[in-house]
């Protein structure tokens, strides 16, 4: 596995895999990789003949008081593990690189960003849009892969494709789990024992949701209601949202009609920690 630091040895790299007639695809991560990065890495191995990790904890995504600076990072784990799941290069670039001190350029993606995670996070997409923009500008992919875990992020990252014309295809992989039903997430890191054992509440309520609506439930407030008890009868948990959705434009539903194709996100605070989980239903 080839690791790269600088754009310029990126885009070069990039441009003649291209004239070879490789097809390449990139992984975006933010770094301390877990099973769910890997299976992504796996993914893009299955649909392009290079693939390229990007490894960048990306500074603009971030809130004021959010978790940047304590942002789990360990770069010699992640150069094993991207390389042991199939890794050809991995672009890990400096911040003053990605963003020198003359830098002025973001990129704003409407409507869909101003719900859910970006009602509590306002900055958040801009930021995420801007320096996936950039890399694939750097890392020139005809793939790229998400996970659904961040289902908002899946539908911004398709928006801003479209929108902007880049000639990539995205692929959004299932989210990987642990055993238990937890999302994987590089955050997890964070909880003590006990918050562990009460964040498997995420993925137990949204699948409380899935079988009340499979009994006949339609009523998103009475779905969300179920959901905010069990939740919060973790005395570690604490409710920021919880959606039922359109999964394509992320409007919110009063009831749940036959066909629609529904997005039921959550994000829960576990003591100091916030997850975020989600699942898609056709109903
Ligand atoms: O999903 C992430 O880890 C990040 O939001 C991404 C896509 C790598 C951009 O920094």
């Amino acid at each position: 596995m080839k690791i790269i630091s600088a754009i310029t040895e990126m885009q070069r790299t990039a441009d003649e895999a291209r004239l070879l007639g490789k097809s390449i695809a990139v992984v975006p991560t933010m770094g301390y990789l877990h099973d769910g990065h890997l299976a992504l890495v796996r993914i893009a191995k299955q649909n392009a003949d290079v693939v390229i990790a990007t490894l960048f904890v990306n500074p603009t995504q971030f809130g004021p008081t959010e978790d940047f600076n304590k942002y789990p990072r360990d770069v010699e784990r992640d150069i094993k593990l991207a390389e042991s799941a199939g890794t050809d290069i991995l672009f890990v670039p400096s911040r003053e690189e990605m963003y020198p001190t003359d830098y002025l350029t973001y990129i704003v993606i409407e409507k869909i960003t101003s719900v859910l995670e970006g009602k509590f996070r306002p900055t958040h997409f801009r930021g995420a849009a801007t320096v996936v923009a950039k890399l694939f500008n750097i890392t020139k992919p005809h793939i790229a892969v998400f996970g659904q875990k961040d289902a908002q992020q899946a539908i911004v990252i398709r928006q801003l494709v479209k929108d902007l014309n880049f000639d990539i295809k995205i692929i959004v992989t299932p989210t990987m789990r642990e055993q238990d039903g937890l999302a994987m997430s590089s955050r997890n890191m964070y909880l003590s024992s006990t918050e562990r054992k009460e964040s498997t509440v995420l993925y137990q309520s949204l699948q409380l949701a899935k079988r009340l609506i499979d009994n006949g439930e339609r009523s998103c407030s009475k779905l969300i209601s179920e959901m905010t008890k069990l939740i919060t009868s973790k005395s570690s948990a604490s409710v920021d949202y919880i959606s039922i959705a359109s999964a394509s434009t992320l409007q919110e539903f009063s009831n749940l009609e036959t066909g629609d194709n529904t997005l039921i996100s959550l994000a829960v605070r576990i003591g100091s920690t916030r997850l975020i989980d989600n699942i898609l239903l056709t109903i």
